[in-house]
């Protein structure tokens, strides 16, 4: 009997392991099968061989690239990361990296989300989500054009911002950021996704009020902003989708809508002018955790149209299994060109 009951007891327990592998293996990638989808004209970008994770591009064109996340693998493991600056206004604009105020520790910075802010009197912040020594902080910067530098103006670091993210500023002092366990806490982080936890949220800071907005994501990632200010889009990237809130006065926001999508949604960029979301997607999150230059992870790009209507239409713009481009996180707009950034490869930008 009582061998029996153990049997019993070892089948269940292997039925549920296996029942949660299939499980997480259906939440590490795009649901069905990704068929390559080029666009014609394209080219990598110089000068960015090691990541290109975040870009925020400025109305004048200005593209800042935060490069050199560490924490995943790295081609290039002993450089700390930078903030590239890039003209998309130019012939054949060139990245070159922002040289950053004395007393700031280059050495440490390991720069994650990034998103500007344009102030009243023009000037332009810059807030990066940085991971010194594997701790989360808020780094905020002002920008000087005319010497293409950052002087940085302080670093903020608050419980509720213990593993941040992604970020969406608000003002020169406020911003959303989303927390999960992707590089603080490895035990939790594989805990969560093991369980399929939701325990991944969005905070709101500003220097008087920090607060939790919003939770029960299995993985909130990247976050931005309707260009009337009016929503809030988060990208659950294990949920694989993107959820929808109401902003208010108070900063609290409300869920209006879930739209499901059947890949992993990393980065969401905003079409100024259209108010489109542009994605990128990494395909399969295993690829980019155990990286093997053989098995490259790809790289997958969606436009989102009209997404409050009740019918939003969703475009695959692009496809590459990692043959051109690895692991996309992020695709961002500027008139006709896009770019396409990475955790830890290269950039490529495509003219449309
Ligand atoms: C963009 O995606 C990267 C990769 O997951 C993430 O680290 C970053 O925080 C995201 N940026 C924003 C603004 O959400
Ligand atoms: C914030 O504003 C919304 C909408 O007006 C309201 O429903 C909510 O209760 C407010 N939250 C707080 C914490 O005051």
């Amino acid at each position: 009997m009582g061998k029996l009951l153990a049997l019993a007891l070892v089948g269940i327990l292997g039925a549920l392991v296996g029942e949660r592998i299939i499980a997480l293996r259906n939440r590490f990638c795009a649901s069905r099968e990704v068929k390559p989808k080029r666009l014609p004209n394209c080219h990598l970008i110089k000068g960015i061989e090691y990541g290109s994770e975040d870009i925020d591009i400025l109305p004048n064109g200005l593209a800042f690239i935060s490069s050199g996340v560490k924490g995943l693998h790295s081609f290039a493991p002993d450089k700390p990361g930078e903030i590239l600056l890039m003209d998309l206004n130019e012939k054949n604009p060139r990245p070159a990296e922002l040289r950053i105020s004395r007393g700031f520790d280059l050495a440490s910075f390991n720069p994650h989300g990034i998103s500007t802010f344009i102030g009243d009197d023009d000037a332009v912040y810059l807030f990066v989500v940085n991971h010194p020594h594997s701790k989360t902080t808020v780094e905020l910067f002002k920008f000087v054009e005319e010497e293409n530098y950052l002087v940085h103006l302080k670093t903020i670091r608050h419980e509720l911002l213990a593993r941040g993210n992604g970020i969406v500023a608000l003002g020169p002092d406020s911003f959303y950021a989303t927390n999960d366990f992707y590089f603080s806490e490895r035990i939790l982080m594989y805990l969560e996704l093991f369980l399929g936890l939701t325990w991944t949220n969005v905070v709101y800071y500003s220097p008087k009020e920090v607060k939790e907005v919003a939770k029960g994501f299995y993985s909130a990632n990247g976050i931005n902003m309707s260009p009337d200010g009016k929503y809030v889009y988060v990208a659950d990237l294990l949920g694989h989708n993107i959820h929808v809130f109401e902003k208010h006065a108070n900063f609290s926001l409300s869920p209006l809508k879930v739209l499901q999508l059947d890949t992993l949604v990393d980065n969401i960029s905003i079409d100024p002018y259209t108010g489109d979301l542009w994605l990128g997607c990494p395909i399969d999150i295993l690829k980019l955790f155990l990286y093997d230059p053989e098995k490259p992870p790809g790289s997958q790009v969606f436009r989102i149209q009209d997404i409050l209507s009740e019918k939003p239409s969703v475009t695959q713009v692009y496809v590459d299994d990692g043959s051109i481009i690895q692991g996309s996180s992020v695709a961002a707009l500027y008139g006709k060109k896009l770019l396409i950034g990475t955790v830890f490869h290269r950039a490529l930008s495509c003219d449309l």
